[in-house]
């Protein structure tokens, strides 16, 4: 049976919308992932960064859409959007099981991707109090390491990213997320803007742009276009219903179409942009970018430390990217709250909380994961990684590739079409796309992702 949801919101405009799901889609993955990603793949990264163009194109756009379609269509939380499209389309109503390993797995997601941010406003706040002095690579990584087998600090600034969040959640769809991301969204492009224009006058932007797009096909490494390819799927917030909660608060009158060529376009500029600054603020003193995962962390607080004014560019660097974390982070709480929300009909604030509870103490588990806990390990994972992994090599690949069956081959073209107003051309492009190069692309890195890598390590 159709579930009836009449009192729901929509967003103020088609900007505000778009503002929004660039919120969702500009996080800790195109700032800290993406450079770490293309620091690791030194010898390729143009390749990398061709290969994440080319999929951002190929699946992440016509995914984008497909997920807007769903939600707005369904005219509810992922769940409901799931099961009300089915019962139009007289599909079986077991494809609701998509929307809850949606709305689960965005808080799987949460609960590191929290921890994560939480080192930010760590590194945030010591930048801001008394400034972060580490002079050479040795000291940077001991001050990196300080902060990790501190149960008490990753824990103490977990929760303040976690109340951040459930903070701008329960104040609704109008009054939080689209009122947070107008505010944030356009500071974080002021300042990566101005750190990349630091980073030209400051740094080598000349050798980062050379470390960017150098093209040599007979340099690339394994993984690397496998790596470019996923990187486009995290980057974009897709498979785990945030999209869809998103879309379902969009009019009938946006053109999903052009909304979503705005959306992938903002992304991908800011991927690049963000990577434009850190290379050259990397290079331009000396250090090396293939540092792994602790690349921000580790090598940009030496160049803060060295450079002149560094200590309030390292404040500025560090606000962006809790802003970008912040953002995202409310579109992987907002599924499973709107779910609560229109099955129980609890208030929203109420139902916030409630669910940033579990999630946060989760996240405490990450935190120990670190350090005291560290000895337990599934498969030599400690919690973090096995969550990480799960969701983002399994969870997030699967159902990407039901969204695309479902959309292209279970739906029906009448209500794609009635969804999705395209012109006649364009229009079949994105649909045979959708039921066919998707579907294939996302099986090949899943395959790779689960079976290959696993094995070659
Ligand atoms: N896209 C975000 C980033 O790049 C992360 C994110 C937010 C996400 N919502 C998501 C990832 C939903 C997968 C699914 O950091």
């Amino acid at each position: 049976m159709s579930q009836a949801t009449p009192s729901r919101s929509i967003w103020s405009n088609r900007w505000a919308f778009i503002l929004v799901t660039i919120g969702s889609a500009v996080g800790l993955g195109n700032i800290w992932k993406f450079s770490y990603l293309a620091g690791a793949s030194e010898g390729s990264v143009g390749v990398f960064i061709v290969v994440y163009l080319t999929c951002v194109a190929l699946i992440g756009l016509p995914l984008l859409m497909a997920e807007i379609l769903i939600g707005r269509r369904g005219r509810g939380n992922p769940v409901v959007a799931m099961l009300n499209t089915a019962e139009e389309s007289e599909n079986s109503s077991w494809w609701a099981l998509l929307g809850w390993v949606g709305i689960f797995g965005a808080l799987m997601i949460l609960s590191y991707y929290s921890v994560v941010s939480g080192w930010m406003v760590d590194y945030f706040w010591q930048s801001l109090m008394k400034g972060i002095q580490v002079d050479t690579p040795e000291k940077a990584s001991a001050a990196f390491n300080a902060m990790m087998t501190d149960p008490w600090r990753l824990i103490r600034w977990h929760t303040v990213f976690m109340i951040l969040v459930t903070a701008v959640i329960a104040r609704g769809v109008i009054g939080g997320i689209e009122a947070a991301n107008r505010i944030m969204l356009p500071l974080l492009f002021l300042i990566l803007v101005l750190l990349t224009l630091w980073g030209a006058v400051a740094g080598d932007m000349p050798a980062a742009l050379r470390f960017m797009f150098n093209l040599k096909p007979e340099a690339i490494k394994p993984g690397v276009v496998i790596d470019g390819m996923g990187h486009a799927f995290f980057s974009l917030s897709l498979g785990m219903g945030a999209i869809m909660a998103y879309g379902s608060y969009l009019d009938k009158q946006t053109n999903i179409g052009h909304t979503c060529v705005w959306i992938a376009l903002a992304g991908v500029f800011i991927g690049l942009l963000s990577g434009a600054a850190i290379f050259s603020l990397t290079f331009g003193y000396g250090l090396a970018p293939a540092a792994g995962p602790g690349l921000i962390l580790q090598t940009l607080p030496l160049a803060f430390t060295h450079m002149p004014g560094g200590r309030v560019v390292a404040v500025f660097f560090f606000l962006l990217v809790i802003f970008a974390a912040w953002t995202s982070a409310i579109s992987l709480l907002e599924p499973f709250v709107s779910w609560l929300t229109e099955r129980y009909g609890i208030r929203r604030t109420r139902a916030a909380w409630a669910t940033a509870l579990p999630v946060w103490l989760l996240g405490v588990a990450v935190c120990l994961s670190f350090n005291r806990w560290s000895e337990f390990t599934i498969l030599d994972r400690n919690l973090f990684n096995v969550l990480d992994h799960f969701a983002t090599r399994f969870m997030m690949p699967l159902s990407g590739l039901a969204i695309a069956i479902y959309v292209g081959w279970r739906l029906g073209k009448v209500i794609v079409v009635d969804e999705i107003r395209l012109k006649q051309r364009v229009f079949c492009l994105w649909f045979n796309v959708l039921r066919f190069v998707v579907p294939v692309g996302i099986t090949l890195v899943f395959l790779y992702e689960l079976v290959l890598r696993e094995k070659l390590g």
